[in-house]
This record gives C-alpha cells, structure tokens and sequence, in this order.
C-alpha cells in the first residue's frame, strides 16, 4: 500500500455536518437539547454517513447571540450538560469514524466575560489590553456586521470614558490580538480543546480577527496581519497531528489565496466558498449554470493541503454581499420576495426548499451539485430532511429551529411543553417532514443524501481531482468533470424545468471504455466519437464514473 504525505489530509474528502447541541436533541426533557441527546443520536449521522461533526457554541455564554458571545472559552454550558457528556461524545463520535470539530470564537468576547469586566473598570487593569480603546472612533467610519441592531462598531464605555471597538454586537467586544497575552490565551484555548480530543476549529469571523488596524506587532514578529493566522496553524501542527482549521471568511478571491497560506499552504486548511454558494442562488434564479461556472472558474490555484468547503446553507442568512446590487435584487424576488424573508439588505433568512417551492427535482439537483463539485461539501443539520424554517423567530434564529427526528409533539425533539425554541410550523413542520419516516422511505430526501454522501465518500476525484467544465450546447446544463490520480468522474446538473439531450465530451475516451451511472439508475453508457449522448430531465441530476479497461475502480 501506498502511504503518501496526502493521505493525512482527512479534510479534502470529508463531509462535514454542522449543528448546536442546544436544538438538536433534548434528553433530559428540560426543553433544551444536551451533549447525552447528540451522543444518542451518534448512530443516526453515522447512518447519514458524514465523517466529521462541526459543534456550533456550546459554552457558558449569556446567550445574547445564540451561544457567539462566549463568558467561558474553557467551559461548556451547564444547560448542555458537563464535561464528562462532552468527552462521552467525542468518544461515541470516533468509535464511528467520525471528527469532531468546534466553533473557536476569539474575535471577541462577551461583555460579561471576567475579562471585560475587569477591563472596562479602568485604564490601568492588567486587562484594559485584552481588549481595543480609542478616546475617539476614529474618523473612517466603519460598517457594522449586523447594521439593523448597530451603527458603528464602537461603544462609548462611560466608567473610562473610552470606546471599545466591537465589529458585532456592541456586548462583544473584540479582543486585542496585539496583546501578546490575548495571543497565548487563544492558543490556551486551542490547545485544551484539542487535548479533549477535538480535530479543529471552525474559525468565527477570520477577517475581523486578522483586522488590519489591528495585528501588526513586530517585536512578536508579526509584521503582517496573516502572520498571527499563521502562528496560529503552526501551533495546531505542534499540538496534533491532524488537526484542521476553517475558516469563516467572506472575502475577494485574492484575499482567500492570502488566508490559505499561499502556495505554502500554511494558513486556514479549509475556506468556505461563499462566492460559489452565492452565484448558485443567482444560477438558480436563472436556471442558468453561468453564474456558478463562473464562481467556480475564479477560484484560485490552492496548495495540495488547503480546500475549499461547499455549502448551501448554513446557519447564519444567506448572504448575498458579493452579488451586484441588480443581481441581489434578482434572488431577492426569486426566493425571498417579503420583507420579512430578508435581513441587513444581504441576505436571506429562508432554508433551501421553501425557497425552491418544495420542489423535490430542484432540491435534489441541488444537493447532487453541491456534493459533485470540488471541495469538501458541509450540510447544516435538518438539510438532509428538508426542513423548512420559521420566519416569525426573525432573522438568523428562523433557519436554528429543533430538528425534526418524530411527527409527534415538538417533533421529538423534547417532551417539555416549552422547547428552547418553536419547532417549524405549516407545511414544513415535523408532521411533513421528519428523520424517523424518512430513515424508512426509500424515495426519501434522507435516503437520496444518504446515497450522495456515500457515494462522495467512494470518490476521492471530488475532493483531489481537477475540475474542468465540459463544452456542450445545452446553456442549461452544467457538465464537469474531476480528473486525478483517484479517477474520473463527470457531472451533470439541468437546472432548467426542461428536459434536455446532451452531448458531451469523455476525455481519453475511447470504444474500450465504461461510463458508469452511480446515482440514478447504474446504466452504462456507450462511448462513440469521444462523446456520450444523454436525454436528461428536467432539474437532472447524474454522476457517471469512467471506466478505463484496465482500472479497478468500481463503477
Ligand atoms: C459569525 C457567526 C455568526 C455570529 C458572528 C459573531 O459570523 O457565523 O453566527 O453571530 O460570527 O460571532
Ligand atoms: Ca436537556
């Protein structure tokens, strides 16, 4: 066997499934989900197939965004359960195969964590530093994250007469990464957590923790601000031989190359491709793949340990912030025409098959896309069901709604008649939609995802492969191929109504040759002319792996 530097890099051919504890599984029936409802439910994402679990916030925090605004980095939320449920799980969780990561959340702290209260009581506290004052905001003003609820992203703290800058809510301050003390606390933290036998980070709001304004601290030889991101991998390296970082940064093409490390490959492991995730909702709009190739083409060349992570929703609104403005305004009325439906002027507050009517073509077309293109694909929880969301819980809270395991009350998510949060309601609510029918329908949207995932997991080409996007005359039909050492596989996604034939081009293709169907319906295709001809359906979706004659692989 052949046992390369690569085979190391579990996070190229990963898939990842993101949830928080509080609203996933409630077991000791107090309407708030815990570490022992996760660990229970262990066997279910084993079923579903996914190999790597990322934990939203599960730490003391007052709670004032949804677990983000962190009291504790070295605690876990008594209301969740303690630290021997949490070892417990990740322990249940390898026993299965399955990484888990968490949200590391240091661009800030909550306002009632111990350190910003010593901070903010005067100039001379040993914390004042933890944290960034200014006697005046400086006069470029700068946008805040969440403009509905802000207008600057500094705070006037009477006590001192000082701001505090804060690029969220203003009861987060952000911390002082300058401050060599905040430096080792951060590591501190990074360093517990992977000791309890965690795999990496998701790391919360990248760019803000690299501010500019911020880290430059020469005499910790960080002269740039990515350096700090870069001193922050290199002790992941020293302390675990695995272990993965991901980052949450919204950023311009170049700036991600910045952010993985260059060629070097020494920055964040994983990015999300937020540009790709937004052009899919304008292709969508459309039914016109161009949008997506178009993301897809500007990505960057990326060392061989750094991917990209795919997604379509996740637990944040779908942001819309790097479309035009007569681009937004096109999804804008295509998924989330009220008001109601969309938040700071960016985004969407809606989960992907409201959006598409319920239409379970489009939905499936979706997934089989996201899941066929090249990178890492991440599923927010409920996604594999196609669960719905609750607009009336406003803004982000309406995608973080209890997952639906029963049709019974609560969708079984608790027996207390007060869950942490409502449960969806109408046609989307747990009588529709929910994972126990599911697991027992074949025809089910649980059952097409559980098959993507395997067969994702059986196709290294997705993760390794290069990507190329196959010349034909169907403009709604996106075909594309992943060629590399692990094999070849083509792809392809109708994403018009209509039904469509087409022709495309089979590389180093010839008579002697199989073109295999591995989701729909395992025909095999005849190779002629270097080309295979296919009628496809309407919102078709079909994965073929190409068989050489001397190649094992299965088909
Ligand atoms: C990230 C998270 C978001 C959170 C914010 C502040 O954007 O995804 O949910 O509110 O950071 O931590
Ligand atoms: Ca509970």
């Amino acid at each position: 066997m052949r046992i390369t530097d690569t085979s190391d890099l579990w996070w190229k051919t990963a898939v990842i499934y993101c949830l928080d504890v509080e609203t996933f599984m409630d077991w000791n029936n107090d309407g708030i989900g815990d570490f022992e409802g996760l660990a229970h439910r262990m066997d279910y994402l084993h079923e579903l197939g996914i190999t790597c679990l990322w934990l939203m916030p599960f730490y003391p925090s007052p709670n004032k965004d949804d677990g983000y605004d962190i009291s504790d980095f070295f605690g876990i939320d008594e209301r969740l359960g303690d630290f021997g449920d949490f070892v417990e799980m990740i322990r249940m969780a390898k026993d299965r195969g399955i990484r888990v990561i968490i949200d590391l959340v240091v661009n800030h702290t909550s306002d009632r964590h111990p350190w910003f209260i010593e901070a903010r009581k005067d100039k001379t506290n040993p914390y004042r530093d933890y944290y960034v004052w200014r006697d005046h905001p400086p006069r470029k003003k700068e946008q805040p994250v969440f403009p509905d609820q802000e207008t600057g992203v500094w705070m006037h703290d009477p006590q001192t007469d000082q701001y505090y800058l804060h690029h969220f809510y203003r009861f987060q301050p952000d911390l002082n990464v300058t401050n060599p003390k905040v430096r080792d606390e951060i590591a501190k933290i990074m360093g517990f957590w992977l000791q309890l036998g965690v795999s990496g980070f998701r790391v919360d709001a990248v760019p803000f923790l690299m501010d500019e304004s911020g880290v430059q601290a020469p005499e910790a030889g960080l002269k740039h601000p990515l350096d700090f991101l870069k001193s922050l991998k290199a002790f992941l390296g020293r302390r675990s031989g695995e272990a993965m970082m991901i980052g949450e940064a919204n950023l311009p093409r170049g700036a991600q190359v910045d952010y993985f490390g260059g060629e070097d490959g020494d920055g964040l492991s994983m990015q999300f491709d937020f540009i790709t995730m937004q052009s899919l909702y304008l292709s969508l709009a459309r039914n016109d793949p161009a949008p997506v190739v178009k993301a897809l083409e500007s990505r960057p060349a990326i060392a061989i340990e750094s991917q990209w992570a795919n997604f379509v929703r996740n637990h944040d609104e779908l942001t819309l912030d790097k479309l035009t403005d007569e681009e937004r305004q096109e999804v804008f009325a295509a998924f989330g025409p009220e008001p109601r439906m969309q938040v700071y002027d960016r985004g969407i507050i809606r989960r992907l098959p409201p959006m598409l009517d319920g239409d379970p073509r489009r939905v499936k077309m979706v997934y089989s896309l996201m899941f066929s293109l090249p990178g890492t694909p991440v599923l927010f929880y409920g996604e594999e069901l196609g669960m719905g969301e609750n607009l009336s819980a406003g803004s982000r809270l309406a995608v973080r709604t209890p997952m639906q395991w029963t049709d019974g009350p609560h969708g079984g998510f608790t027996q207390f008649e007060r869950p942490v949060r409502k449960v969806v309601t109408g046609g989307y609510s747990p009588e529709h939609v929910n994972a126990s029918s599911q697991r027992h329908d074949a025809e089910s949207l649980l059952a097409f995802m559980r098959t993507l995932v395997a067969r994702y997991r059986a196709s290294a080409e997705m993760g390794w492969g290069e990507f190329t996007v196959l010349k034909q005359d169907q403009p709604s039909v996106l075909a594309h191929s992943l060629v590399g050492a692990e094999g070849h596989m083509i792809a392809l996604h109708n994403f018009s109504g209509e039904p469509a034939t087409v022709t495309f081009p089979v590389e180093d293709a010839g008579p002697d040759h199989q073109v295999v169907d591995l989701l729909v319906d395992g025909v095999v295709l005849r190779v002629e002319d270097g080309t295979v001809t296919l009628p496809m359906d309407g919102y078709g979706y079909r994965w073929f792996r190409v068989i050489g004659p001397d190649d094992k692989r299965l088909g």
